[in-house]
């Protein structure tokens, strides 16, 4: 999950060693390095665990060389064994490659390659990408070609890494997609590579950020980036500033929009570690409770706050569908003082489930102690680690591990809650019996479908929404509809946009608003629909008939490709489509990037918004 290269006069090992210790906040299982010397050749040294276990062994037998590619991986794709670590090897043993992201078709090339001959010594994807490098470069005998043409052939998010003994004086580095980063430090003679910028910062503070489909060739002295197809570009150097909150910034004017942008990345962090293809399993290690104890879970009370608040609601859906547990979703501060009845006459079959990005909002821990004292065990779905959300819950943290989130609205943790609430249903649904090995499988595949969607989202429903924002900014009021499991999506968008743009808007169940909201439409009036097909499909359309009637301006949320729904909307934000329990992961972005340039354009402050705070520790 952290990459680092180096390539120079140093002594790699060094370089990069150190540049995977700046990178271990992000988490890790294992780590491996691979350093290249005329005399000594590739030498790869990796480990299971922490970084220690890696620099022990390098003490005993270290490796000499002046480039070098180093790792920390967080498994997706296969366990947590010194086989699963980077780097992996091409068949001839000359080429050494590193991988964040996920290949999502890894399975085909995976099966296209062993018709072929060659043998696998991972269950990882990335070996996957290190064989079909080698396999191009038996032909082309160039590893920017080589890597080019295996490149091709992948779908999904990825940044990768790749050095070959018979071109000593170039790593390779390329972008695909927006799942994963890749930063060029440029030094005097030398160059660095790094998925995270803090993990070079210390050598340089001039940096080169690859863009989806670039693929750069560094030398000592030079570097050149092209786009996969080939085609020459230059991209700008960026001066990164010194204060290391300006730093982690980076390029960005708004953590808002950065953790937006995060999100892709955020999605895959996530699953690291959570799920197995092949088998149809779910692995949340950091729950404390076993199948027999899952069993028994009968109805689970989901406590949360604000934004937190929105994605319990959204795991209800998950969990009743997926688990058949029914779920009672409540405000922390009104759960807290309702005098809850948790368990009947000893019945041990309740849970407390709470959803919180900073696991410090006193509300939601004034929850988790209720439900201590009534003896149930509670689930906190948590970004913060080590938080005492996380510390309370007994039954285990579920870690988001999506990053410091700095933004006042919360962005990336909250779409990382929607998916790991989905792991616990997932999980949950595999203690209960209620889906197969098989079902699960093919959720995982959606799962993994994901952080490339998500991506694509963003890129694709920018420009409108910066267009929207231009002709909404100086609206007083807006109204978001939606149903069943996108009703907290429409909260949502709601409340990011009155949040950081302090304009009023109401979040509605769409089947509710001719009790009420009704009244409110008039020719200024922006209702955001979200249409996205689904069993309710038909009703949103009538719903968005009903606000056109009254002369309504409708933003539809739908599938990419619904001429039906972008004729009958005013305007049409088009989304990709996946399983309908996750489809509010994707609908929710394009609010967020919506309500992100309303505040741009009403000069609000967007990190910090009047009035609210980060984390709520008082009641
Ligand atoms: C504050 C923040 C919100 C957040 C809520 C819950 O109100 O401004 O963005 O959703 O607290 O925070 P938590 O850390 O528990 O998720």
């Amino acid at each position: 999950c952290g990459i680092v290269g180096y390539i120079g006069g140093r002594e790699a090992t060094e370089v990069v060693l150190n540049g995977l210790q700046r990178l271990e906040y992000r988490g890790y299982d294992s780590a491996g390095i691979a350093i290249y010397h005329p005399d000594a050749g590739l030498q790869l040294r990796r480990s299971v665990g922490k970084l220690i276990n890696l620099q022990q062994r390098v003490q005993a037998d270290p490796p000499r060389g002046r480039v070098g590619i180093g790792h920390t991986r967080w498994a997706t794709h296969g366990g947590v064994t010194e086989q699963n670590a980077h780097p992996h090897r091409d068949a001839s043993g000359t080429i050494v490659v590193i991988q964040n992201g996920i290949v999502e078709n890894y399975l085909s090339l995976k099966g296209r390659l062993i018709e072929l001959g060659y043998q696998f010594e991972s269950q990882t994807d990335t070996e996957v990408i290190a064989k079909l490098i080698g396999h191009y470069y038996q032909e082309q005998r160039d590893l920017v070609a080589a890597t080019r043409q295996a490149l091709q052939e992948l779908r999904g998010g990825n940044a990768v890494v790749a050095f070959c003994i018979h071109e000593p004086d170039t790593l390779v580095a390329a972008r695909l997609g927006n799942a994963g980063g890749i930063a060029i430090g440029l030094g005097d003679n030398e160059q660095f590579i790094a998925s995270d910028i803090p993990a070079i910062l210390d050598y340089t503070r001039n940096l080169i950020f690859l863009e989806d489909h670039d693929i750069a060739v560094v030398r000592r002295d030079e570097v050149t980036i092209t786009r996969l197809d080939g085609t020459p570009v230059t991209r700008a150097v960026h001066s990164i500033a010194w204060d290391p909150v300006a730093a982690a910034k980076g390029d960005y004017r708004h953590f808002m929009h950065k953790e937006i942008d995060e999100q892709p990345r955020a999605l895959m962090d996530v699953l690291r570690g959570r799920i197995d293809q092949e088998r149809g399993l779910i692995t949340l290690e950091d729950l404390r409770l076993d199948d027999q104890d899952l069993r028994r879970v009968r109805r689970i009370y989901a406590i949360a706050c604000g934004t937190a608040w929105h994605a319990a609601l959204v795991a209800k859906f998950m969990i009743e569908n997926l688990a058949r547990v029914r779920v009672e979703v409540d405000y922390a501060s009104e759960f807290r003082y309702r005098q809850p009845i948790l368990q009947s006459n000893g019945e041990r079959d309740a849970l407390i489930l709470t959803f919180t990005q900073s696991g410090e909002t006193v509300d939601t821990l004034a929850g988790m102690e209720e439900a201590r004292r009534q003896g149930v065990p509670s689930v906190a779905i948590v970004n913060a680690i080590g938080s005492q959300a996380a510390r309370l819950a007994d039954g285990g943290p579920i870690y988001l591990h999506a990053g410091p989130e700095i933004g006042v609205a919360s962005t990336k943790a909250f779409t990382s809650m929607l998916v790991a609430g989905y792991l616990f249903a997932l999980r949950l649904a595999q203690a209960h019996g209620t889906l197969t090995p098989a079902q699960i499988r093919e959720h995982i595949q959606a799962l993994v479908e994901l952080p490339g969607k998500a991506a694509q989202v963003i890129e694709q429903v920018t420009p409108v929404c910066v267009e929207l924002a231009e002709r909404y900014y100086r609206v007083g009021n807006a109204l978001f509809l939606g149903r069943q499991i996108n009703y907290p999506i429409a909260l949502e968008g709601a409340l990011k946009l009155k949040e950081i743009s302090y304009i009023h808007a109401e979040g509605y169940p769409a089947g509710e608003m001719k009790h009420g909201p009704i009244a409110l439409i008039d020719e200024g009036m922006p209702v955001v629909c979200i249409a996205t097909r689904d069993h309710i499909y038909e009703k949103m359309i009538s719903n968005v008939e009903q606000v056109r009637a009254r002369h309504g301006q409708v933003i539809a949320i739908g599938h990419e490709g619904d001429e039906l729904l972008a004729a009958k909307a005013n305007h049409f934000i088009g989304v990709p489509a996946t399983l309908p329990l996750l489809q509010p992961v994707l609908n929710v972005i394009p609010l967020q990037i919506f309500a992100y340039h309303v505040a741009v354009l009403r000069g609000c402050d967007v990190d910090q918004p009047r009035n609210l705070a980060k984390s709520v520790t008082v009641e």
